[in-house]
């Protein structure tokens, strides 16, 4: 039997299939209707064990604009989920019910947990602090219409940069096309993780780190722009001494360029003040309407066995061993098998990506 197509992590496919997703999305923005039956018959199913809004809706209306249906649940407390019910026996019986299956999950790698033993592909619709692809394909969908390329541009990244899933993921995306340039706006205490920053070095682009928007604004193509992500702080003393430290306001936007372009995956708390929804550099409402053509190509590609990605677990199963990060998948469901790659002289986690 072919083995099953996920999309746990945009490296799993080549650069030429994120674009081939991307460019098929542009072709569904000209012409929505032309697609309306494409996966009449077809069922998704949607396990959200963690609040979403846009990420959860966007899918769901994908799917309903390709002529396809919806099954799930976006409150685990009124599934078996609360009676104890593991990841797998879950996924197992609903992936069996689905053609296609998205799962956003607090814990680190619980998509590709899923997928381990899921009868249909998986989509990775944010697993805790650690990658949310979808959201990534959404912000380069908006980049490709909004400023016609994906390469040659100054990207400054803002805000909590050490939880955020949604910059993990478009780093790693947009550090393959070349002469990116990053500027890295965040506190001592929400800098992007080093292994992020391996990534981007070892893919040939640069980055800096500041500690205001102000020392970077002037010279960006693009601010995206992210929200404190108060859950994922270990108290609620240091999310205070995090939250409202960096707010995008008029004054600010004053000093950018006439054609840099704000975004943010959304929900905004206050890190963007109202006055600058009225500017029209201002792409974040729009940037989410992208999310659903984006979403329909990737499930039309999904379902049509367009794209092909790299097996799950490639590295060592080492007796013994465990994964060091808390926040990781394999301590919340024990019969995981623990799996490592080798990368220089360190292991990683193949689940969370974390050193050991
Ligand atoms: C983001 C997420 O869930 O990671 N939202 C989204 O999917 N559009 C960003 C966030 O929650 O801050």
């Amino acid at each position: 039997m072919r083995q099953l197509e996920h999309l746990i992590d945009l490296d799993d496919y080549k650069k030429a299939d994120w674009d081939a997703i991307v460019s098929l999305a542009q072709d569904i923005v000209k012409d929505p209707a032309a697609y309306s039956q494409r996966c009449s018959g077809k069922i998704m199913a949607t396990l959200f064990y963690e609040p979403s809004t846009r990420t959860q809706m966007s899918f769901q209306t994908a799917m309903l604009r390709l002529g396809g249906g919806l099954i799930g649940f976006d409150n685990p407390s009124v599934s078996s989920v609360a009676k104890g019910e593991n990841l797998k026996d879950t996924t197992k019986v609903v992936s069996n019910y689905a053609d296609i299956l998205v799962i956003r999950n607090p814990m680190e790698g619980s998509a590709k947990a899923a997928a381990l033993t899921a009868g249909c592909p998986v989509i990775n619709a944010g697993d805790g602090g650690h990658l949310h692809p979808t959201q990534t394909l959404t912000d380069m969908l908006t980049l490709k219409m909004e400023k016609g390329r994906l390469d040659d541009l100054k990207i400054g990244v803002c805000g909590d940069l050490v939880n955020g899933r949604t910059v993990h993921s478009l780093l790693k995306a947009l550090s393959c096309y070349k002469k990116n340039e990053f500027t890295l706006i965040s506190t001592k205490e929400l800098r992007l993780p080093d292994y992020i920053k391996d990534i981007i070095t070892e893919r040939g682009c640069k980055y800096r780190e500041v500690f205001s928007i102000e020392d970077a604004i002037e010279d960006l193509d693009m601010l995206y722009m992210t929200r404190i992500q108060r859950e994922r702080f270990a108290s609620m003393e240091e999310y205070e001494r995090q939250k409202n430290v960096f707010v995008l306001d008029n004054a600010k936007m004053s000093k950018a360029r006439s054609d840099m372009i704000v975004l943010h995956p959304l929900p905004r708390v206050d890190e963007i003040a109202s006055e600058v929804d009225a500017d029209p550099r201002a792409l974040y409402f729009k940037q989410a309407n992208y999310g659903v053509f984006v979403r329909m190509a990737l499930i039309i590609c999904m379902l049509e066995d367009r794209i092909h990605s790299a097996p799950l677990l490639k590295g060592g199963i080492p007796e013994g061993k465990a994964c060091a990060n808390p926040k990781c998948i394999t301590h919340t469901e024990p019969y995981l098998p623990h799996s490592f790659r080798q990368t220089g002289a360190a292991l990683e986690c193949e689940y969370c990506d974390s050193k050991l």
